[in-house]
């Protein structure tokens, strides 16, 4: 067993939060904000909307918090939510939706994530017949995390949008890494977004904050997310504690991504050649990767991370024989390439 500290690729959720969020929490201005009365949390908020070119935007707790409280403000109890089926928001969400809101996910197979228009336009129920159910949101994910961080450019996004606006359903985006899919395609995170009904970003995943996300939208779609939000158990008090490492965050760390991004491309490839590893290096843009593994050279998936942290590498499982690794602002080069060598010490053992 190694006794270095581990390289954790697991997630973009594991990093530490820098000496400046650290210092800004310390020194943040800080009110009630259930009152309204907080003035680091008004300060985020409004820099989050003029970012994602929004009237309005709200903080809250964590991206699937964000997500459900979208869904809840665009439909209605007993309609339908169109959802890629290897969403976070259908996968990994733990049935909130329903849970929660009474909403029926209708999952769309999307190839990298991508769900085609013609399967979204399949699943759009027609409103003249009486006993089907009504759809209401179409849900996009932008980067898609389980597609491998796949990134939805704009062109994408406006058919899309189309065939919503043409139908009278409402589009939120899950972008919990839109920060990603702007710095891959060289964009900003407004021309991503704009048209859309509301967005969800986070602060704690690439851009290293410890806690945080936040919706974007209309005032009237964020005055109506301010109340759902309370209904959910997340309305917060002197929260600007948060909200300044997150100011942080968007300042400071969205212009470091492409190193996230380059790093990532860099372990692809270096992973790609080597014997029982299945992977196309050039599928991954972002700072998220998949591969898949040959259990008669890697054992099961299980097998392989035990073997990946015996070396003193964490990765994460994908589901049935693949893992994840994700690059952040906590792996750096060396990190990297103990992550090859123990791949490469596994792959000519077994
Ligand atoms: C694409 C995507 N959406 C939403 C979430 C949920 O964020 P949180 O863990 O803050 O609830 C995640 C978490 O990893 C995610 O990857």
């Amino acid at each position: 067993m190694s006794t270095a500290p581990l390289s954790d690729f697991r997630s973009d959720t594991v990093t530490q939060p820098t000496p400046a969020m650290r210092k800004a929490m310390a020194e943040a201005e800080v009110g009630d904000d259930v009152y309204g009365e907080d003035p680091t949390i008004a300060r985020l908020e409004a820099r989050t909307a003029e970012i994602l070119g929004f009237e309005a935007a709200l903080f809250v707790p964590s991206g699937s918090m964000g997500n459900q409280i979208a869904l809840r403000v665009h439909g209605r109890s007993g309609t339908e939510v169109i959802v890629e089926e290897r969403s976070h928001v259908f996968h990994y969400e733990m049935g909130a939706m329903a849970a929660l809101s009474g909403l029926l996910p209708r999952p769309v197979a999307g190839p990298l994530g991508r769900m085609p228009v013609a399967g979204i336009e399949a699943w759009i129920r027609p409103a003249s017949v009486y006993y089907l159910p009504r759809t209401s949101v179409v849900c996009l994910e932008n980067t898609h995390n389980f597609a491998g961080g796949t990134v939805l450019p704009r062109a994408a996004i406006e058919e899309v949008l189309v065939l919503a606006r043409k139908r009278g359903l409402a589009i939120h985006l899950d972008g919990a890494r839109l920060w990603n899919a702007a710095a891959a395609l060289g964009v900003t995170e407004a021309s991503l977004a704009h048209g859309l009904d509301s967005v969800m970003v986070c602060f704690s995943k690439g851009l290293r904050a410890p806690v945080g996300s936040a919706v974007a939208g209309s005032k009237a779609f964020v005055a109506e997310a301010r109340r759902v939000r309370k209904l959910f158990g997340g309305g917060m008090r002197q929260v600007g504690i948060l909200a300044a490492a997150a100011l942080v965050s968007l300042e400071e760390e969205r212009g470091r991504l492409t190193q996230d991004h380059a790093r990532l491309a860099r372990l692809a490839k270096d992973l790609a050649g080597l014997r029982g590893v299945s992977l196309d290096p050039g599928a991954f843009p972002t700072n998220i990767l998949i591969a898949d593994l040959d259990p008669r050279v890697f054992g099961s998936a299980a097998e392989a991370l035990s073997r990946l942290k015996e070396r003193g590498v964490l990765a994460g499982a994908a589901g049935g024989s693949s893992l994840r690794l994700v690059t952040h602002a906590d792996v750096g080069d060396t990190d990297a390439e103990k992550c090859v060598a123990a791949f490469r010490e596994l792959s000519t053992a077994g």
